[in-house]
């Protein structure tokens, strides 16, 4: 049967009525993969579920469908987000679909190059701003809340109704929830949302639950630390984050579920983003390997035993970030003349034919 979005496919799940308009671009349903060699190597039954399958690339599509959906449907014709890149995207990409104009609020210098590519080309007003994610976000909430004007960040409350779709896929695609499920935090909108999803799923199918790992960028990892980070800084600027909108609700799924919040370096984010590309063939934008890293850090410690079922959650595609791959990436390509001979000889040297 063809997939038709998340709104059609939750209805009954999200909080849909006869005038929720259906608005898609067949978001949702993306594969979950399980990582063969690194679950050999590490002992573990590992598994990735790349949301930058997505139509925008990146797990944002499932909650901006629906915040999209429901501003259209009380008449609302235009919306507003601070970003970090992923959100933008998203969001001026439903408004185009939508018929709604869309302004985002943007760090200036610390987005990755796809992201606002995106941005523009799907027509939104890019507002680039000399400060971070947190004070933007404080900008357009105050901004919202006097003008005509929707905020779709994830403190919109139909933002986590659709992003928790993802965890009722990974109970549909593994049988059953996890052991563990590992995932970034930024903002702590989504892992929020997937508490909840794993929480509403069991309650119906007797799924059962996670246990939740939070992993943050060491240079931002305000709820590792119990601090604001006044200045984050991170290679994963997906997660240059410093003061968590959903701090509350993601310090609930880390209690109620047992879970953890970890930190880890840019090293290991790297480190990790490199591996995944190089040795499962799956490219994910830095932010997203955090979990991955994680996961690695929390093995190598002895708090993860062997054979446990875990799935991480690979939130954005690697093509967002071209500059950081390019930047990071041992392997550079070789410049040789027009000919034949020289080309034959430097791959036979090269790949030992
Ligand atoms: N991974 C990626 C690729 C992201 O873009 C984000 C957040 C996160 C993880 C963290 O998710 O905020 O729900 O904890 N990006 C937001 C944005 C902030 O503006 O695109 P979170």
């Amino acid at each position: 049967m063809r997939w038709e979005g998340l709104i059609k496919t939750y209805k009954d799940f999200l909080p849909v009525n006869e005038n929720t308009p259906m608005l898609t671009l067949n978001e949702g349903n993306t594969p979950l993969i399980r990582l063969d060699k690194l679950s050999r190597d590490w002992g573990v039954d590992l598994y990735v579920k790349t949301e930058g399958a997505n139509p925008t690339g990146s797990f944002k599509d499932r909650g901006m469908v629906m915040a999209v959906a429901k501003a259209k449907e009380v008449g609302s014709d235009a919306i507003i987000c601070a970003s970090t890149g992923n959100t933008s995207a998203a969001a001026a990409a439903y408004a185009a679909r939508a018929g709604m104009r869309c302004v985002v609020v943007i760090p200036e210098g610390k987005i990755a190059m796809g992201k606002l590519a995106q941005a523009v080309m799907y027509g939104a007003e890019v507002v680039s701003i000399e400060g971070n994610f947190d004070q933007a976000l404080a900008m357009v909430r105050k901004i919202s809340e006097t003008e005509p004007i929707t905020l779709v960040n994830s403190v919109n409350p139909y933002r986590l109704e659709g992003q928790k779709t993802a965890a009722f896929e990974i109970c549909d695609q593994l049988g059953g929830a996890p052991d563990i499920l590992a995932l970034p935090v930024g903002n702590a909108g989504n892992i929020s949302a997937y508490w909840k999803g794993f929480k509403e799923y069991n309650e119906l199918r007797g799924t059962g639950l996670p246990k939740m790992h939070g992993v943050q960028a060491e240079g931002a990892a305000a709820i590792v630390h119990n601090r604001v980070f006044e200045n984050p800084e991170t290679i994963a600027t997906a997660i240059r984050i410093g003061n968590p909108a959903s701090w509350l609700l993601a310090n609930a799924a880390l209690s109620e579920s047992n879970g953890k919040i970890e930190e880890v370096s840019d090293e290991e984010i790297l480190c990790m983003y490199r591996k995944l590309a190089s040795s499962e063939g799956i490219f994910a934008e830095p932010a997203s390997c955090a979990s991955l890293a994680g996961i690695y850090k929390q093995l190598r410690n002895g708090e993860i035993p062997h054979k446990t079922k875990v799935v991480a959650i690979l939130t954005g595609n690697g093509l967002k970030d071209p500059n950081t791959a390019i930047d990071c990436s041992p392997v550079q390509p070789v410049l040789l003349p027009n000919d034949e001979k020289a080309v034959a000889d430097h791959i036979k040297g090269a790949v030992h034919i």
